[in-house]
Order: structure tokens, then C-alpha cells, then sequence
């Protein structure tokens, strides 16, 4: 393996910049908390060099499919093998990587017949090594937070980030700080980070008071957030995009539906469709959708109450709770995106998520339920007529459905929104608890088949 890193002719993603989003100054560096030094709003990477030298998109296109046959370790990281678009590491042995990225695209023919739209998929970023799509971001902030000298990382999280930060900082030898809302994130999550060795601290608050905290705790001692207001988080996170791209020969689906909670992923990959853009590797932008669960809809409503001017805040309450956030802190850059893609927001309820959750599992697939919301909500975009039904359409599926199991287990068994109608009735499956005779198990068969033929398939 070369002691250097490894990137395209012309392609000088090195010379990244942080800009602030609100008042665009430009700066080498950025401060621990990633706020403007000027205004305070958020700061995004940019790479001024791309309009002087843009990288051919042939040239780019070629060199990371070469790429897949090789097998060193930034090569075989679906992250990296796109680091022409990323910050450039000093050298390659730098990247702490699990070997993140290189997750499925499906076909969804069941879902495709329930909403009337054939050219379904979903990309499922459950595949990930610690099961969700944060760690596509991680691999990337981690790195650079142990390049920058940093012995301790942290993060708020209702569960995801922190299962990868734990995962990422151990095996980069870096200490990790969870700060998570007690009581309501999904043991299999806090699990995780334990597992990973993490100093976890379940706090009496919810996430939103969570990443305040941590926002103090970042000015006060030497420790490195990657929350995704961290921008390095986003460039990591908007290779899903590229790779969902290249999975798709490099033609652009209609529309890309993701969960929106703090609202890092949707702007990571909004803003990777406009790099594509720019850059010519896509020659029209898909409509990025954005779906929030209904308790915990503020882009919604700062949408379509304020014009996405002014952020309305709200007190978040779903059992999808991987999205159970009211004051997301990346919602002028969704707000944007969606803007230059047209794309939409759009809200589902509890009960919907859990429907769209047990169909997807219908297909042999499984997600966690805020993935679930991207299917509830193109049920009712197709229904608007945003979503025509000869469009191409991807879900993009965030978490793996062992992450809350309880959610499962609980709607299965008629816990969770016993009094629904027949919809949800016909999707339960609980399990049948039985003596242990050929004749129970047989007769549990008879009654699965009359069942079946009772429309109940
Ligand atoms: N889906 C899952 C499974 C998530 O864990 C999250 C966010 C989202 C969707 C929403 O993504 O915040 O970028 O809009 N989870 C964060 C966490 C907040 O702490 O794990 P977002």
C-alpha cells in the first residue's frame, strides 16, 4: 500500500475550506463547537479548488470502479473508495474504517405493488457495520478527529451515532462520551456502546437537551464532537449517494426519500446530488424527499407554517424514537436542499410507520421504524401526485431492524396501537406460544393456511 494517499488525476480535495452557510466566510480551520467565528451558524466543507481543476467525471467514474478490485483497507471501505470527493487524508493507513458503505440497493416488488410505483428500491444503510448509515460519517469525523490530536470524542444521540462513535473511537484508541436521553433510546443501541467501551451517560432529558450540553461540554474540555453538526460527519454520509449512483449506472432515480431527524443526513445527501451536478457525474438532480414522524415534525412545520425561514421548534414524541428530536440542528441546510432539488417534506403517523414497517419486513428486508417513515410518506406523496407512478423511486433505509427489537416485538403482539383498524391487524404475526406435540405445531399450520386463504396473506 502506497504511504500516500490516493486520489484522481487533477483531484485536489485536499485543499477543502469550511464555509459558514449563513454568511459564507471562508476558514482553514474551524472551532470545536463548528460555529461560525463570525456569525455562529453552522459551517459546511467546501473544496474552492474544484472550480479551477474540476475532476473529470470519466476519469472519477473509472478510477473508483478500479478501485473495487483492489484490497487495501481504504479501497474495500465504500467511504473511501470515493475520497476524491471527501477531505484528503495525509496518508491512507489514516482512515479508521470498519469497512463502511458498500450497502445493498434492493428492489421492493411487494412495497412497489402496495403504492402503485414498479421502479421501487431501497438502499439499505442498516448494512453498515454497527447497523445503521452513521457510520458512513464516522469513519470520516473519527479520522479526522484523531489526525487533529484529540484522545476523547463525544456525541448526543438517541442511539445510532453513538453505537458507531463507540465502535469508531475504539478502534481508532480514542475514548468516547455518549450523552443519550435516559429511558428513550432502544437498549439493543445503548447496548452497543457499551460493548464499545464508551463512558455512557443516560442524562434526564431528551436528545435536544442532550447536544445542548455537549455543545457546552465541547468549549469547556479537550474533547471532539461528532454530532453531525460536525461537517465532517456529512462529507462521510454523502457517499451513500455516489455509491447509490454508481449502483444505478449513473442514472439519477426521480426521487430519494429519507427519515428526517436532526436533519444531518438528509442535507449530507442533498449535497451530494448537487457535488454530482456540478461535477457532470449526474446529469439531473433527483427530488429528495424528507419524512418526519409526526410528533417530531418541525422541518414540516418550519416548512409550512414559516416558508423555511424561521425554525419551528417542537416538543418530540414518537416511539420511532431513533428521530424523537424537535430542534434539529441541521435544518437551514435541509431547508436548502430541498429547495434546489424541489424536493418535499411530509409527516407520518406512529401507526403508519408500524404498517410501513411490517410491509418492508413482508419482503425479507427489515429496518428500524424511523427507516419505515420513507415508505409511509411515499404512500401519501404518490397520493399528492409528487410522486408520479412511472417515476423511479429509492428509500433510503437508515437502521437495521435488530435495533429496536421492542418496537417489533411489541407490534407483533398487539401492544402498540391495539385498537387500529384492519390494516395493521392483518400484518401482525405474533408468536404462538404451544405444547410440545406434532399435533399443536400441525394444527398452528392449519390455521397459518386457513388464514392465508381468508385473505390474510
Ligand atoms: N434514521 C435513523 C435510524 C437514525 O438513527 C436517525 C438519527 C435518523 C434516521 C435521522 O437522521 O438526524 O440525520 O436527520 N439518529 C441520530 C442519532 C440523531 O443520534 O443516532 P438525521
Amino acid at each position: 500500500m502506497s504511504s500516500h494517499s490516493t486520489s484522481a488525476p487533477g483531484v485536489q480535495s485536499a485543499d477543502f475550506q469550511f464555509r459558514c452557510i449563513a454568511c459564507s466566510q471562508l476558514s482553514h480551520t474551524a472551532s470545536h463547537d463548528f460555529r461560525c467565528s463570525a456569525c455562529r451558524d453552522l459551517l459546511e466543507i467546501v473544496y474552492p479548488k474544484w472550480s479551477e481543476v474540476s475532476p473529470k467525471a470519466e476519469t472519477l467514474k473509472a478510477l473508483w470502479r478500479e478501485r473495487r478490485l483492489s484490497s487495501t483497507p481504504v479501497d474495500l471501505s465504500g467511504v473511501w473508495r470515493f475520497r476524491d470527493l471527501l477531505p484528503a487524508l495525509a496518508a491512507d493507513q489514516q482512515a479508521i474504517t470498519l469497512r463502511e458503505g458498500n450497502t445493498p440497493l434492493y428492489e421492493m416488488p411487494q412495497c412497489a405493488l402496495l403504492t402503485g410505483v414498479p421502479r421501487l428500491f431501497a438502499k439499505h444503510q442498516g448494512m453498515n457495520p454497527t447497523g445503521s448509515f452513521k457510520d458512513t460519517g464516522m469513519t470520516v469525523a473519527a479520522t479526522f478527529a484523531r489526525h487533529a490530536g484529540f484522545r476523547w470524542v463525544a456525541c448526543a444521540s438517541t442511539g445510532n451515532t453513538s453505537a458507531s462513535m463507540a465502535a469508531y473511537a475504539a478502534r481508532g484508541g480514542m475514548r468516547s462520551l455518549v450523552l443519550v436521553p435516559e429511558g428513550k433510546i432502544s437498549w439493543s443501541k445503548l447496548s452497543q456502546s457499551l460493548d464499545y467501551g464508551a463512558v455512557t451517560c443516560q442524562l434526564r432529558t431528551d436528545f435536544d437537551g442532550c447536544l445542548r450540553l455537549l455543545q457546552e461540554l465541547v468549549l469547556r474540555a479537550p474533547v471532539y464532537q461528532l454530532n453531525s453538526i460536525n461537517p465532517f460527519r456529512l462529507e462521510g454520509q454523502k457517499t451513500l449517494a455516489v455509491e447509490l449512483l454508481e449502483q444505478l449506472g449513473w442514472h439519477p432515480p426521480d426521487h430519494i426519500i429519507v427519515p428526517g431527524g436532526n436533519l444531518g443526513n438528509s442535507s449530507a445527501i442533498g449535497k451530494a446530488l448537487i457535488e454530482m451536478r456540478d461535477l457532470k457525474l449526474i446529469s439531473q438532480l433527483p427530488k429528495l424527499a424528507v419524512i418526519q414522524a409526526e410528533g417530531a415534525n418541525a422541518l414540516v412545520r418550519t416548512v409550512r407554517e414559516r416558508g423555511g425561514k424561521e425554525l419551528v421548534s417542537v416538543q418530540p414524541e414518537t416511539r420511532a424514537t431513533a428521530i424523537r428530536i424537535g430542534n434539529p440542528a441541521s435544518w437551514k441546510k435541509a431547508v436548502r436542499v430541498l429547495e434546489e432539488t424541489g424536493g418535499a417534506v411530509e409527516q407520518v403517523s406512529d401507526a403508519e410507520i408500524a404498517q410501513a414497517k411490517a410491509e418492508i419486513g413482508a419482503e425479507g428486508i427489515g429496518c428500524e421504524p424511523a427507516s419505515a417513515v420513507t415508505l409511509a410518506g411515499l404512500k401519501k406523496l404518490v397520493k399528492q401526485g409528487f410522486v408520479k407512478r412511472d417515476e423511479t423511486v429509492v428509500l433510503v433505509l437508515t437502521g437495521n431492524l435488530l435495533k429496536d427489537p421492542d418496537f417489533t416485538i411489541d407490534f407483533h403482539r398487539g401492544d402498540l396501537f391495539p385498537g387500529e383498524g384492519d390494516d395493521l391487524k392483518s400484518l401482525r404475526r405474533p408468536p404462538i406460544v404451544l405444547d410440545a406435540t406434532l399435533d399443536a405445531v400441525l394444527r398452528a399450520l392449519e390455521n397459518a393456511e386457513k388464514e392465508q386463504a381468508a385473505g390474510k396473506s
